[in-house]
């Protein structure tokens, strides 16, 4: 086992009516709040009304920046950050799911901040300092809620890219699982995916760490047993929680301590589907990661062996592959390309994409030839 930090600073609320907490959260860090959110999903439901009455309750100025997109994009961070900085907001309310709080993440270090976005994302300037950020989760999947990790994409340059850095922790979270029930079928699917996929990342990283193991199959086993429930029943708000509760876990560090690090290839993978075709992020992953353990059967055999083992009690590659297979199909995620249609896929663009993003997971290597393997597999 390797040695290990154990830092996360967020205070997470969960639970029904855990919104009643805003306004003094609010109070104790600021007093011009850049609020944050999407295409407008919060509206309809009833989510922005709720918040704003806590808003309004805290006394706060609020300012809106709306119409973050899934897949969010630079552009948007960078408007958002130029009105922070116009408004001089001293806090962030992000309300909605990963796509909007990763973009408010990436607002905390810039606002503050003397350089362009996208030179923090790129890693090329490093943030002197972080603007508190708040963060109502409406989806849950990404776990962005307890970690330091935003994802976002340049459609100019095609790079979809994940970083982190410590003063992009929310300071505090609200995780209602009320707040989850409308979200439509095929994302609460991919949600579910999403967090599979991120316990796999840690399994299938470098070092032994044999509790984190079994950290990853005890989230891995939650989801096989309530996602099915939950797809059954999506205004259920027991199998939401327990589904909310599954994903912070997910990727909060739980499933990583001891290790090196996780390998996080199949993100890398799905980043460019993303990119290229604005694949949802669940889907490209439930498509990637089955083509990617058969590349590995060879290589990384006695892992799958051990994970297939613990989920499904199965006992060969083969067939831990095809049973992580049949619970994507089961709960409606694709697991082939061709089985959606997000754009007109082109292999060669693809290819050339990974190329040129030098796609690879931090233990499990990938190189070029491997890509069109990979590509004929998801295929
Ligand atoms: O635009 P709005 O109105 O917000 O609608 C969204 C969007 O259309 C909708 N939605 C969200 N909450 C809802 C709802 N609809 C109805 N009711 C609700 N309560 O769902 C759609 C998808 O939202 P999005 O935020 O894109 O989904 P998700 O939470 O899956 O986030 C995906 C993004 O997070 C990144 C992904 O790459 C992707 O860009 N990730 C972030 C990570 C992190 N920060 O740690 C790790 C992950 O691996 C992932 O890469
Ligand atoms: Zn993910």
């Amino acid at each position: 086992m390797e040695n290990f930090e154990i830092y996360n600073p967020v205070k997470a609320y969960f639970g029904l009516g855990v919104i009643s907490n805003l306004p003094a959260e609010i109070t104790r860090r600021g007093k011009r709040v850049l609020l944050v959110y999407g295409k407008g999903s919060i509206k309809d439901n009833g989510i922005y009304d709720a918040v704003m009455e806590q808003v309004e309750s805290a006394g706060a100025e609020v300012f809106e920046f709306s119409g973050i997109k899934p897949n969010p994009i630079i552009e948007d961070v960078r408007a958002a950050t130029a009105l922070g900085k116009a408004k001089n907001v001293d806090l962030i309310l992000a309300v909605g799911g990963g796509s909007v709080i990763d973009s408010a993440k990436v607002m905390a270090i810039a606002i503050p901040g003397e350089h362009d976005p996208w030179e923090y994302v790129k890693g090329n300037k490093k943030p002197v300092s972080g603007i508190p950020l708040l963060a109502v989760l409406t989806l849950a999947a990404t776990g962005t809620e307890m970690n330091c990790v935003a994802v976002v994409q340049d459609n100019e340059t095609n790079e979809k890219i994940g970083f982190r850095y410590p003063s992009m922790y929310p300071a505090v979270s609200f995780l209602d699982p009320s707040y989850t029930i409308s979200v439509s079928a095929d994302y609460t699917s991919f949600g579910i995916v999403d967090l599979i996929t991120h316990a796999l990342e840690a399994y299938f990283g470098k070092g032994d760490a044999s509790l984190s193991d079994r950290f990853v199959f005890s989230i891995i086993r939650e989801a096989i047993e309530y996602g099915p429930r939950l797809m059954e029943g999506l205004s259920d708000y027991d199998l939401r929680a327990r589904i909310m509760y599954a994903a912070s876990m997910a990727l909060n560090n739980l499933c990583i301590y001891g290790r090196i690090s996780g390998d996080w290839g199949v993100h890398s993978i799905g980043h460019v589907l993303s990119v290229l075709y604005d694949v949802p992020h669940g889907a490209s992953l439930s498509i990637a990661y089955p083509a990617w353990l058969r590349l590995h059967e060879d290589k990384a055999g006695d892992r799958i062996i051990h994970l297939g083992r613990n989920l499904f009690g199965t006992h060969s590659v083969n067939d831990t592959i095809n049973a992580l297979e049949a619970f994507f199909r089961k709960i409606d995620s694709p697991v082939k390309l061709s089985e959606t249609s997000y754009g007109l896929y082109d292999k060669e663009t693809i290819i050339k994409t990974m190329t040129d993003n030098a796609v690879s997971g931090v233990h499990h290597k990938l190189s070029e030839d491997q890509y069109r393997e990979l590509l004929e597999l998801m295929w």
